[in-house]
């Protein structure tokens, strides 16, 4: 290995470069118009696997964004990693909060700012370079690897599945690695052995056909805002309890092991609030911050829209209002479930002077791993020789969806590699990626796969 991590740390400002590449494109899923974005950056993303030495490197169509898929596949008898990430990032408004161009990789205090600087193609990158380094220095890797790459994880996956079901054989492997997800804290490196999932959906509200005086029609007719406004107001108690029915049936309570070492976790409640710069913090009661956000689910309003929110004032009764809500979702629950309860719910508590539409947009299931599985184990190992530093084990309040379905349709367990911080916006303006830990992700998964060749797996 010592050829490996030295021909890394040789190259150490040349990945920086190419990264910068990469972050040139604005590979943003939403957007229609960024469509050709999207589609050279999977170009981009084939050139880099054939550069590295991935065989059968090659982009494939789905009915959205393109999948791409390389392999080596040389290291017989030893197991096969397939690694997940996406090329696909988010959109960037508000621009105007932007210090540097979004797709102009800037470098500032050992951080580099840029749209999928985190999330996720730098931490995709990561892996890239970590072969690279096996395959220049040794010729071939001490295990076997298949990637995918998808377009689409920014908008829900939603063509992933059915890529999945179709092509099992091809994606044939031992275990999963993914690097989308942060670690810990800085200095804190982890690996993360559960996800929350996620039910999303848009309310409209539609009180007349068309707009109204509200000095004709004010106490003639329900306003839609004000509709749309109380249906969200049950959502939750004053305690933040969801009072959907049935809404808690299936959630798994904590153990009393994993509050116990959650407890013992280097967090303190008084910064967290500090840094996101709120007034106080606030949640289900009964339930820590951690275990809020890793292990409870959550009601959530994205964003309403309805009526007069220009300057000045205009005295009008608006004819419909709209709302995004998601929930993020813990295991046992189910997304579909979930929908049905949220539905029925909206119903019930729907004044009858209002037309309401409930429309379901994308989800995802929860998902949660043991931590005494020999791959997650040996994740841990390459963690602590890239960062100097044993790994603790977490859970995270985000998604990825097709960790459940590797689990149900292949039968792959996930190991959670991320080495993002957690304040690194991803999602928000100034996306940034610190620039020790992305060369510390590159160690550690060269040291990954070398820790996975040594996991006997057992063949037909
Ligand atoms: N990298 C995130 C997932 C993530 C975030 C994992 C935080 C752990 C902690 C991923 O790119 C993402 O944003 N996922 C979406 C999924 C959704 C669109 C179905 C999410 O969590 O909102
Ligand atoms: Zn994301």
């Amino acid at each position: 290995m010592n050829n490996v991590i030295d021909f890394i740390n040789t190259n150490r400002d040349r990945y920086v470069d190419e990264l910068k590449d990469y972050l040139a494109i604005p590979s943003i899923s939403a957007l229609p118009e960024h469509a050709p974005d999207v589609r050279r950056c999977a170009e981009w993303t084939v050139d880099a696997l054939r550069r590295v030495g991935m065989e059968n490197v090659r982009l494939i169509e789905t009915p959205g964004h393109p999948v791409v898929y390389a392999d080596w596949l040389g290291a017989e008898g030893a197991p096969t990693i397939l690694f997940y990430g996406h090329y696909d990032v988010q959109p960037v408004d508000p621009l105007d909060l932007w210090e540097s161009p979004p797709f102009e990789a800037t470098i500032r205090d050992g951080e580099i700012y840029a749209r999928g600087a985190v999330d996720d193609k730098g931490q995709v990158f990561m892996h890239f370079k970590a072969i690279e380094a096996h395959l220049k220095q040794n010729g071939r890797l001490p295990v076997n690897i298949r990637i995918i790459l998808e377009g689409e994880e920014e908008v829900g996956s939603r063509n992933l599945d059915d890529f999945i079901k179709a092509n099992q054989a091809q994606l044939a492997a031992d275990v999963v690695v993914i690097s989308d997800s942060p670690m810990f804290d800085r200095g804190v490196p982890s690996i993360c052995y559960g996800l929350r999932g996620l039910a999303y959906f848009q309310i409209d509200v539609r009180g007349t056909k068309s707009d109204l005086h509200s000095g004709s029609f004010g106490g003639a007719v329900v306003n839609p805002n004000m509709a749309l406004a109380q249906i969200l107001a049950q959502m939750k108690d004053r305690g933040g309890r969801i009072k959907i029915p049935g809404f808690y049936d299936d959630v798994r309570e904590l153990s009393a092991e994993e509050r116990d070492q959650w407890k013992r976790l280097p967090f303190n409640e008084r910064r967290y609030a500090k840094e996101l710069g709120a007034p106080k913090l606030f949640g289900e009661t009964g339930y820590s911050t951690l275990e809020r956000v890793w292990a409870r689910p959550t009601f959530d309003i994205n964003g309403m829209l309805g009526g007069f929110t220009g300057e000045g004032a205009k005295t009008v009764i608006p004819a419909v209002a709209m709302a995004k809500v998601s929930m993020r979702l813990v295991p046992n629950q189910d997304p579909d479930r979930i929908a049905q309860q949220f539905e029925d719910y909206v119903r019930k508590i729907a004044p009858k002077s209002v037309e309401v539409k409930v429309t379901r947009m994308h989800g995802g299931k929860p998902w949660m791993t043991e931590f005494d599985n020999p791959f997650v184990q040996a994740a841990g190992r390459a963690i602590e020789k890239g960062f100097g530093k044993a790994p603790v084990f977490n859970r995270e309040g985000g998604s990825i969806p097709v960790v459940a379905t590797f689990q149900e349709i292949l039968g792959l367990p996930s190991v959670l590699f991320g080495v993002g911080l957690p304040d690194e916006n991803a999602h928000a303006p100034n996306e940034k990626l610190d620039l020790g830990n992305f060369h510390g992700g590159i160690i550690a998964s060269a040291f990954l796969y070398d820790e996975v060749s040594r996991i006997p797996v057992a063949r037909p």
